[in-house]
Formats: C-alpha cells, sequence, structure tokens
C-alpha cells in the first residue's frame, strides 16, 4: 500500500530540524509542516515575526522561514497534537554524549529519543512512518521498534534511518544540493514516501537507500573519516613547525591526488562542533562493546590528536608570551567552532580560552555572532575555577577594536571572513609591544602583518 504524506512532525527544533524542515517545507508546499520543540523559549524564537531573532543563525534560512512559515510551515510546544496528526514524523533530538552512569563520556545519552519514541507510541492513533534524522548508534531502529511495537494498540509503525549531511554555516546550500540523501529501511512503501519528498528537488540518483543498519552506520562513519582528515592535517602541522615545510603547501600538493582530494585538509587550532567528537566517542564505545579494541584504539586517536592540538596552540601562546600570561590581556577573536554559525558546541575556542584562564590571563573575547552570556555559560560548563574568578578574569567586548585594545596577543580562533578586513594598522597602534598574533585558522596574511609590526604565528607554519 503507497503511503500519501500530506502531514509531518517534526521533534527537535535545532539546528538539524530546523533548516531541514524549513527546507522540505520550502520545496514542497503542498505538504504540511509542523516543528515542536519541549524548549517554549525556542519556539518562541522561531515564531518571532523578526527574522534577526531565530533561534540559529544561517547564511539564507530567515528568508526560507520568512517564505513558509504560516503557509505550510509552523512552530510549536504542542508534542501531542502534531504527533497525532502527522503521518510522518522525524525524530531529530540532541543525541549528546552520556555525562552519568555506564559509559559516561563515550556513549551516546538516548534518553530523549526514547522519550520520543513512548510519545509517540502514547498518542498515535494511525499509522505512521516514523523517521531517525537524529545521529544514533547502529541498531537504535531496534530499540525504537520494540518500544513502538509494544503499545498494545493496532497502530502500525515504519521506522526508517535518514541521517542528517548538512554542515553548520552552509546548512541551507547542503540541503538544497546535498552530496546524497541516504534513506534505511525494511518496508518498501515507507521507503518510497521518503524519497517521493526528496525527489521534489534532489536528482533520484543521489538518494540512496539501503538497509536500516547501514544507514545508521554511515552517519558516524562519514563523521569519523571528516574528522580523520583534520586530525591527519593537524598532526602534519605539528611537524611542518619543526621542519620548515608549510602545512598549506603540504594539503595543496597531497590533496592534488585525485585519489584523496582537497577537502577538509585545512590544518586549525582544532575541529570543534556538536557532531565530531560525540559521533567518534560513540564509535569507539559501540566498537569496545564488541571488544573491537584495536578498532576503538584507531578512531579515539583522531579525539586524541584534536586534544592534543587544541592544548598545544594554547601552550605555544603562553610559551611566547615569555612563560607568563598572568595578568596579561588576550583577545579571542571568534568562539563559534566555524565561521558562518552562532554555534558553539565543543568549540576549540572554550579550550583554548579556559587554558588561559587557569593561567590567570585577562581575556577578551569578540565574536560576530555569539552572545556574550553564551561565552560565560561555556566557560562555567567546564567547571574549571569558581564562577566568579571566570567572570573577573574573561570579558567580552562587541567591538574586536576594544577586544584587541591594550593586548598583549590576538588568538584568531574562528576563520570569521570579517577578521581579514579589520584595520590591522590601527589594532597594532593600539597593541602593547611586542604585539603577537597568534593565527589558529591561517586566516590572515604574514607578510602584511610582519610588515605592520606584529610577530605572527600560524598553524602549521
Ligand atoms: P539541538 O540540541 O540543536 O536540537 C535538539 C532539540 O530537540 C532541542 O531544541 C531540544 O529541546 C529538543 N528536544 C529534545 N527532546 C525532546 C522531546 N522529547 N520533545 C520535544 N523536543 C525535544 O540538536 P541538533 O544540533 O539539531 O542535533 C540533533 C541531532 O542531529 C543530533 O543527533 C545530532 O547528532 C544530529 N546532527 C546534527 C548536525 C549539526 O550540524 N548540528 C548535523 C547532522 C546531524
Ligand atoms: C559536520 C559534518 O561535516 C556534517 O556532514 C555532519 O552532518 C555534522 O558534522 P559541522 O560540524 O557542522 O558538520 O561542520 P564541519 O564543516 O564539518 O566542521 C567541523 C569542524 O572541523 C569545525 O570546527 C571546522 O572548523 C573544522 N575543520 C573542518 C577544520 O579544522 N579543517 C577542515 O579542513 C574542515
Amino acid at each position: 500500500m503507497a503511503f500519501t504524506i500530506k502531514k509531518i512532525c517534526c521533534i527537535g527544533a535545532g539546528y538539524v530540524g530546523g533548516p531541514t524542515m524549513s527546507v522540505i517545507a520550502q520545496q514542497c508546499p503542498d505538504i504540511q509542516i509542523t516543528l515542536v520543540d519541549m524548549n517554549t523559549e525556542r519556539i518562541a524564537a522561531w515564531n518571532n515575526p523578526d527574522l534577526d531573532q531565530l533561534p540559529i543563525y544561517e547564511p539564507g534560512l530567515s528568508d526560507i522561514v520568512a517564505e513558509a512559515r504560516g503557509r505550510n510551515l509552523f512552530f510549536s510546544t504542542d508534542v501531542e497534537k502534531a504527533i497525532e496528526e502527522a503521518d510522518m514524523i522525524f525524530i531529530s533530538v540532541n543525541t549528546p554524549t552520556k555525562n552519568y552512569g555506564k559509559g559516561k563520556g563515550m556513549a551516546a545519552d538516548l534518553k530523549y529519543i526514547e522519550l520520543c519514541a513512548r510519545q509517540i507510541a502514547d498518542v498515535a492513533t494511525s499509522d505512521k512512518i516514523v523517521v531517525e534524522k537524529s545521529t544514533l548508534p547502529v541498531r537504535t531502529a531496534a530499540a525504537l521498534k520494540s518500544i513502538l511495537h509494544n503499545t498494545g494498540s493496532s497502530v502500525n509503525f515504519h521506522i526508517l534511518s535518514n541521517p542528517e549531511f548538512l554542515a553548520e554555516g552552509t546548512a541551507i546550500q547542503d540541503l538544497l544540493n546535498p552530496d546524497r540523501v541516504l534513506i534505511g529501511g525494511e518496508n518498501k512503501e515507507a521507503i518510497q514516501a521518503l524519497v517521493d519528498i526528496y525527489a521534489g528537488w534532489v536528482d533520484k540518483d543521489r538518494i540512496l537507500t539501503t538497509n536500516l543498519w547501514s544507514s545508521e552506520l554511515s552517519k558516524l562513519t562519514a563523521n569519523a573519516f571528516l574528522a580523520q582528515r583534520v586530525s591527519s592535517i593537524n598532526s602534519i602541522s605539528e611537524l611542518c613547525e619543526k621542519t620548515g615545510a608549510d602545512v598549506q603547501e603540504v594539503a595543496k600538493a597531497i590533496g592534488m591526488d585525485t585519489r584523496i582530494g582537497s577537502k577538509f585538509l585545512k590544518a586549525s587550532v582544532g575541529f570543534g562542533g556538536s557532531c565530531f567528537q560525540k559521533d567518534i566517542l560513540n564509535l569507539v564505545y559501540i566498537a569496545r562493546s564488541y571488544n573491537l579494541q584495536e578498532v576503538a584504539d584507531y578512531w579515539e586517536q583522531v579525539i586524541l590528536m584534536n586534544n592534543h592540538q587544541k592544548q598545544r596552540f594554547a601552550d605555544n601562546i603562553i610559551q611566547t608570551l615569555f612563560n607568563t600570561v598572568n595578568g596579561k590581556k588576550i583577545a579571542i577573536l571568534g568562539w563559534a567552532f566555524k565561521k558562518d554559525t552562532n554555534d558553539t558546541r565543543e568549540s576549540a575556542a572554550i579550550y583554548v580560552a579556559d587554558h588561559l584562564l587557569n593561567e590567570q590571563a585577562d581575556i577578551h573575547v569578540y565574536d560576530p555572532k555569539v552572545p556574550a552570556e553564551k561565552v560565560f555559560v561555556d566557560l562555567e560548563y567546564l567547571n574549571s575555577r569558581p564562577d566568579a574568578e571566570t567572570r573577573r578574569l574573561a570579558s567580552v567586548s562587541e567591538d574586536p577594536y576594544e577586544a584587541c585594545k591594550d593586548a598583549h596577543a590576538i588568538a584568531i580562533l574562528t576563520e570569521w571572513d570579517e577578521f581579514k578586513t579589520y584595520d590591522w594598522a590601527r589594532i597594532k597602534r593600539n597593541m602593547k609591544s611586542p604585539s603577537f598574533i597568534f593565527d589558529g585558522r591561517k586566516l590572515l596574511d604574514r607578510a602584511q602583518l610582519e610588515e605592520l609590526g606584529f610577530v605572527y604565528y600560524a598553524i602549521g607554519e
């Protein structure tokens, strides 16, 4: 029996649910989409008439929301109503690393997923296709199936896995032009119903269908491979700094080999974001749970290398500033984990700043999209010192020139384009001498800065 999808509900109006459903709503005006979340503030922000106040910053997102909101795209906190009415339910809730109990610090915390499944089981009175949009450990669908199929009612549930590959900062482009859409499942008609939705704007040969487990595991694997490339080039960056090789030249040279490819070879202060670390830790945990020690150790190294890169960047600042940063003002330009997003989850900036605060540095942060309070919350979450001390040592500026004024050093931690256009001569004039720049993104021009009198360090040079 073919399924007709008229109404979609998506549970979780976050960085994935929000942009993904906005694009589906834009591309499929005949389908009514309701995004629900238990976070009332977030839903209120999605409904804010002022599009600058949407809870997520993504280039192109506000135009799409403006087009579809109120037409066939709705945001609500009434989770039960949306579930009840929907033909297809996407689960797009967070799956963070567990911070308690068995698997603490490694396994994915599936409590939000399970809550969704139970809520769907409780509320549904008609057949539903349930789509895993969150990134999940392989075989999670088996648990969902067990919860949904043991309700005692006559409702049928079909479970699909449809992991999301969008990257933040380019989410809208990634959704409009995906390299591939992956759909795993068992029921052919249910798979076809989801294929038909994407086929509205995605080439059919880019829509891949697999079994459930391949789909679930492909998502963790894709993130592990991507992060591995960053850790690989970052490991070489350290060798470059010792040998006189230049990591950008090395990356270009190896990237021109079509077997290697040129993308994701940008050495940095370390990868951040809500996905890479969490998903690799989860992969490592899964491998260990099957007693595959070598597999687990292999992937764990990607994380260890990333931690090392953040640590050595901060250590280099301290060492270069004559082995003490106590009481010295250090400007941090960029707090988001990459440019064009306001997301700071696992941002390298947090760890570099924390390390400097441990040395009693006086840090001043500027980021074009991250609110001041978020910076403090991120630092306080690490629990490295009393909150009052963090707030005494750290401050956030709304103006980059203020952040850099009288600083001993500037650390560039996010590759925001606007940093390239600053009046660096003005910044130099107002800094202490010697004026150090530590470029964790290799964003700025060495020759220009040295000409102005800066002492310039970049990753991998
Ligand atoms: P997020 O934290 O931004 O959003 C998740 C939302 O789900 C939150 O707003 C939360 O309030 C809501 N929620 C949780 N449980 C709920 C419940 N029972 N009922 C209603 N609402 C509930 O997370 P995100 O970044 O959108 O990630 C979601 C999933 O997508 C994760 O599994 C993540 O790994 C995966 N993913 C994320 C990205 C990314 O770039 N952020 C990319 C691909 C995949
Ligand atoms: C990642 C995956 O790319 C995406 O497919 C998945 O759906 C979610 O996780 P995201 O974390 O949003 O996306 O951004 P991404 O562009 O992958 O960058 C992750 C981190 O790696 C950032 O901190 C970025 O600055 C860093 N990075 C990326 C590098 O340091 N060098 C690179 O060459 C690429």
